[in-house]
């Protein structure tokens, strides 16, 4: 693996590539997919399977050593599992974020690639409310899911968007979780997005979480995070999982960011909340060389939520819908 290339002004390396590969979900969670439908990316602008290939190709040869696979809904894209075979080739990490509902079809070729790391969006242990968040029913078949996929031994992290006045009394449940079974739990403070109608007063922090354990559990043991974690990670004493919390709102984690990101339509994002990204798409099929192209962006990274200081609607509502980004 090389030395990465894709340093910014702060002297951040950038090792880890997430590839949207479709800006389409099967369900309809509403604090990610606008009411109104978000703008999609017609087929002619979408990577093609080969292209996503080889500009992660371009990537991994600039230093990046990890890759994490999402959407939209990462696996109703058509011939997902080549893609997974051709990018297993690489010898990068190879990581997963998904809603769950197709995830069976592929724990065998993940076992063949290696591929073990992945999460998995589920805000709620109750059937109706999942469907009433989501739109869609399909509860039974995303725990039927999780359960195959902790058997056979896959690390599963579990995507939790607290939300005031839906699922927040959920919290101890989804401690709960880890007492018997090695699954992390992610608790990821709802962030704003084009069209999410976002207001913090429905926000839960990392402050209050932590707290309602802290009261429930009594001790917690805090947890060394690993490079780069986006989440604080803690244990209950005895439980054999584990759960962090994303403050992205009440306590940016965005000194050692390490990560780039790449839309469906072929458009690196230096930040999640990035208005501004750079074409390589275009460039690539006109055959230009886009290392430079990248390394342009990397330099124009903002230390923090693309320099906001705290959310402004005039700013994030310029970003896409999270449904696009693909988080
Ligand atoms: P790991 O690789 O297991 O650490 O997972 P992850 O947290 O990077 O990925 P996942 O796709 O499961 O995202 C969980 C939550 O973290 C989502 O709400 C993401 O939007 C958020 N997240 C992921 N990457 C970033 C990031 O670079 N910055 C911020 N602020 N949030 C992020
Ligand atoms: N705020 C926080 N997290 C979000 N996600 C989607 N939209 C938001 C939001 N507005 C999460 C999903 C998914 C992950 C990639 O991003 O729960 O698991
Ligand atoms: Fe990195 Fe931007 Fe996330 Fe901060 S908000 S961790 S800079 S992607």
């Amino acid at each position: 693996m090389s030395e990465s290339q894709i340093i910014d002004q702060f002297g951040r390396k950038h090792t880890y590539l997430r590839i949207s590969l479709t800006d389409r979900c099967n369900l309809r969670c509403f604090y990610c997919m606008p009411e109104e439908g978000s703008e999609m990316a017609d087929k002619p602008h979408v990577m093609k399977l080969e292209e996503i290939v080889a500009l992660s190709k371009i990537f991994v040869s600039m230093g990046v050593d990890t890759i994490r696979l999402t959407g939209g809904e990462p696996l109703i894209r058509k011939n997902f599992g080549f893609l997974v075979e051709n990018l297993a080739e690489l010898g990068v990490k190879l990581k997963l974020t998904t809603n769950g509902i197709l995830l069976d079809q592929y724990y065998d070729l993940f076992e063949k690639v290696g591929l073990k790391s992945i999460n998995v969006s589920l805000d709620s242990l109750d059937k109706t409310r999942m469907a009433f968040i989501t739109k869609r029913d399909y509860y039974d078949r995303i725990m039927a899911n999780v359960r195959e996929g902790l058997k056979r031994g896959f690390e599963i992290k579990l995507n939790v968007v607290l939300i005031k006045g839906v699922n927040d009394k959920e919290i101890i449940d989804f401690i709960e979780l880890t007492r018997d079974s090695k699954v992390q739990i992610k608790f990821i403070e709802f962030m704003p997005f084009k069209g999410n109608k976002w207001d913090w007063s429905k926000g839960v922090s990392e402050e209050e979480i932590l707290s309602v354990a802290k009261t429930h559990f009594g001790g917690l043991d805090v947890l060394e995070n690993p490079a780069h974690s986006t989440s604080s990670n803690y244990a209950i004493p005895g439980f054999k999982g584990s759960f962090g919390l994303v403050s992205t709102i009440t306590n940016p984690f965005c000194d050692d960011c390490n990560r780039i990101r790449l839309t469906a339509d072929g458009k690196m994002k230096n930040c999640l909340f990035a208005t501004k990204e750079t074409d390589l798409l275009t460039p690539f099929r006109e055959g230009a060389q886009i290392e430079g192209l990248i390394i342009q962006s990397i330099k124009e990274k903002k230390y923090s939520r693309d320099g906001m200081d705290k959310m402004v609607s005039s700013h994030f509502e310029k970003n896409r819908s999270m449904v696009s980004i693909g988080g």
